[in-house]
């Protein structure tokens, strides 16, 4: 696109990356072999590195591609695991012209595993003062809870006490809710989001993936959440996307991974146009870099093709994007 070189320079915000979605093949296959993990042996896609990325091509589902990303982050055991995938993550962001990212992570997909919270943790936080050295960008994380596990087990996860340090010193910023979402609807974790609210954490969760926009609904008014992971289904509800836009509520939408996990059939079918007219805060993400096949840059390249937006309006959004931020205003104003 003409505008590849304004896009990369612009100083954009990330808001959804899912940093077990930045897990590149080579480095799964390599700590797979270096930590001994076995792949699944009666699944013919694990049969390679080729076989593996061409499977990632094919997609039918969000669960269909969840399956695939709770295999491959079993692979990641010791801290400088975690550190080497958030640290790909950060410097191909740095490339692509992010100067701030809040990233998730899942850590009872880890720590079901045996893996240790402080582990986790460590490898992350190695990552994010390597960031904010040498390439000079803020960094945030949130903690997301896994709907399709029990309710019980997200509360006993947010009660435990490495969990509540990290909130307590300030290593966690807020929390998120994701993987699959339309048997596990925002009700079903009001306990969670109350207890995170009391305590002070920024809250958001993904909601209108392949949900509908009632689910964008009960995580406002039951979760509290200030922001709407994804929230593509904001488009089919005319008031709700009204009282969205009045109350400033920001999205973090994700086109490229809507694409490719069969949400709709091009980045045009997108709702973009619609959200830009009613005046709704998104910003643009690349949810599971490695999984989808692209990156923010590669996402925001999409949107301009589908939707041919203006140097105004690409301006805006990424203003929008840095002031929708959690990090402190001293940042912010570094940042506009
Ligand atoms: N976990 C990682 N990526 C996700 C997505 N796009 N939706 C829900 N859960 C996820
Ligand atoms: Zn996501």
């Amino acid at each position: 696109s003409p505008l590849h070189p304004f896009l990369n320079k612009l100083p954009k915000a990330e808001h959804h990356v899912h940093l077990e979605g930045a897990l590149s093949v080579p480095l799964l296959f390599e700590l797979a072999s270096r930590n001994n993990i076995a792949l699944p042996k009666d699944d013919e896609v694990f049969a390679s590195q080729e076989t593996l990325s061409s499977r990632y091509k094919r997609f039918t589902s969000l669960d269909d591609f969840l399956h695939y990303y709770y295999i491959g982050m079993s692979v990641l055991i010791h801290p400088g695991d975690f550190e080497a995938l958030a640290w790909d993550y950060f410097q191909r962001a740095s490339a692509d012209g992010v100067h701030h990212a809040e990233v998730f992570f899942d850590p009872q997909a880890h720590t079901s595993r045996g893996v240790p919270y402080s582990t986790i943790l460590s490898g992350f936080n190695a990552a994010r003062s390597r960031a904010q050295t040498e390439l000079g960008i803020s960094t945030e994380l949130i903690c997301c809870f896994l709907r399709h596990l029990p309710v019980s087990d997200a509360l006993k996860t947010f009660d435990d006490a490495d969990v509540q340090a990290s909130f307590a010193d300030g290593h966690i910023k807020g929390i998120g809710l994701d993987s699959s979402e339309l048997e596990y609807p925002p009700h079903l974790f009001v306990e969670l989001f109350e207890k995170a609210g009391r305590q002070g954490l920024r809250r958001t969760a993904h909601c209108g993936e392949e949900g509908p926009a009632s689910y964008i609904a009960s995580g406002i008014e039951l979760l509290g959440i200030e922001r709407v992971d994804h929230g593509r289904a904001l488009g089919d509800d005319q008031d709700l996307l009204r009282q969205v836009a009045a109350s400033g509520t920001m999205l973090t939408l994700c086109p490229i991974s809507n694409v490719v996990l069969k949400g709709v059939s091009s980045i045009k079918d997108l709702p973009i146009r619609k959200f830009l007219d009613a005046g709704v805060n998104f910003s643009i993400n690349s949810d599971d870099p490695v999984y989808f096949g692209g990156y923010i840059l590669d996402n925001y390249c999409a949107v301009h093709e589908a939707f041919d937006l203006s140097i105004a309006e690409w301006t805006q959004i990424c203003r929008a994007g840095i002031e929708g931020s959690w990090c402190g205003d001293a940042r912010k104003s570094e940042m506009l």
